[in-house]
């Protein structure tokens, strides 16, 4: 069921179905877990299927499968979490998975679509996010977007034998580009 519909991809709720041996290459790759704080230990089917679902039954946690629309290939996921809902903020987390689609706009158009969702349809007012300094690739799809670079833990987290920093960057509905 197709929740939020973009043009190259749309997003719906992850399904106990999604849990299999190409997720799990995902969370397995090196390359693909370098900027990210999982990856470091291996990970299991069982530890992914518990992952999921815990998200399907937790309201605070909101966790869409990224889909090819041409396909309906799950590619990646993409969640929104830790909701304030007094100061009316949450965190947005982004992982595509199949690398044959990075570099096609894919990580911009399924956080559009996820910051469009948060900001009008949850009346979020401000989205943040964490993002390590040897991730590139996400601080300049971050930066797209709009989002504007609110601080940093100085050479907080090792990465093959050197410290990056830790990035906080943040987004108001109105900044969204
Ligand atoms: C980081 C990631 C989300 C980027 O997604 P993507 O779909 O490849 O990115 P897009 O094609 O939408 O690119 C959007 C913008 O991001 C920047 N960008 C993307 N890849 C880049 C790269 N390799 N180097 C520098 N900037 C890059 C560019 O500004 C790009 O805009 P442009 O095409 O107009 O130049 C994706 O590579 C990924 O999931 N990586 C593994 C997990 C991860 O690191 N998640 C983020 C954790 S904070």
């Amino acid at each position: 069921m197709r929740f939020l519909e973009g043009e190259k991809i749309y997003l719906r709720a992850i399904a106990k179905s999604d849990v299999n041996a190409e997720y799990l290459n995902w969370l397995n790759d090196k390359e693909t877990t370098k900027g990210l704080a999982s990856g470091l230990f291996p990970s299991t089917l069982q530890e992914l299927d518990q992952f999921v679902e815990k998200a399907i039954h937790n309201r605070d946690v909101i966790l869409f499968a990224i889909c090819d629309s041409a396909t309906d290939l799950h590619i990646g996921n993409i969640k929104i979490d830790h909701f304030d809902w007094v100061s009316r903020t949450c965190e947005l987390g982004l992982l595509i998975g199949n690398k044959s689609y990075w570099g096609k706009g894919i990580g911009y158009e399924a956080c559009k679509l996820t910051l469009n969702y948060a900001f009008h349809s949850l009346n979020i007012r401000k989205v943040a996010l964490a993002v390590y300094a040897n991730n590139q690739a996400a601080i300049g799809l971050y930066k797209k977007l709009g989002f504007v670079m609110e601080g940093s833990l100085r050479r907080h987290v090792y990465d093959n034998g050197e410290f990056f920093d830790k990035h906080f960057m943040g987004i108001f509905a109105e900044e969204l580009k």
